[in-house]
């Protein structure tokens, strides 16, 4: 059978990592975090002490990343997403990290029935015939407000302004690169999640995929 698959994308701290592991709980899927695979190899390279930006180095990375690389305890540091969303916008890096994506896809782990995979190019790129599609967004000052916070519960001390003017320069990486930029698909549910909290926006999201799946089956 078809596994069912749900493509989540949207900018970062949109509130997606949130809403995949719920979704992927309340619907028995299994949950690719696809964003770690781009910190895995931004981190590996910042650690051997070369340049992001060298394309030849960060493909080859990409092309032998290790599961310990994806264990690193310096993955969600600021450092590591300026990083990672400069090897995400080198077309080589992105090809040698997407058949994996596709194949975690199509045979789910631990005989698991779908999938959800978020990012920020599954609808468009990797699972382009997913099942479901959503697109979560909120306000930059939003988004910057809750990585400040959650940089802050992790016992960092970060500045306020920093936190936001980094987090506008990664958007327009993400956006404006040639390869795979960050998009809704055209056929996504697009929801804004400046005003909401984590429990509406599951319970919007649910709502949509039921009504979505009962219009199916009908
Ligand atoms: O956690 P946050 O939303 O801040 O970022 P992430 O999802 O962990 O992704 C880190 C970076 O990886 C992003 O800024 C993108 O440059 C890149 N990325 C991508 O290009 N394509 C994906 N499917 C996932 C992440």
């Amino acid at each position: 059978m078809k596994p069912f698959v749900i493509a989540l994308d949207g900018p970062s701290a949109a509130g997606k990592g949130t809403l995949a592991r719920r979704l992927a709980a309340h619907y028995g899927l299994a949950h690719l975090d696809t964003g770690s695979l781009y910190r895995a190899v931004g981190r590996r390279i910042l650690r051997e002490g070369h340049d992001p930006a060298d394309a030849t180095y960060a493909a080859t990375v990409a092309q032998n990343l290790q599961p310990v690389d994806l264990q690193d305890p310096e993955l969600r540091t600021e450092a590591t997403s300026k990083a990672s969303s400069i090897v995400a916008a080198i077309p080589a890096v992105r090809a040698n990290l997407l058949a994996w994506q596709r194949e975690f896809a199509r045979h789910p782990p631990e005989g698991k029935h779908g999938a959800v995979l978020d990012g920020r190019d599954i609808g468009t790129v990797i699972c382009p015939d997913a099942d479901v599609k959503l697109f979560v967004t909120a306000s930059l000052e939003a988004r910057a407000g809750r990585r400040f916070r959650e940089l802050q519960a992790a016992g960092a001390n970060p500045i306020r302004r920093a936190v936001l003017e980094e987090m506008a320069s990664r958007d327009r990486r993400d956006s404006e690169r040639a390869t795979a930029p960050l998009l809704p698909a055209p056929d996504a549910f697009v929801l804004d999640t400046s005003e909401l909290d984590a429990d509406t926006v599951f319970d919007r999201v649910v709502a949509f995929i039921d009504s979505k799946t009962r219009s199916r089956r009908a």
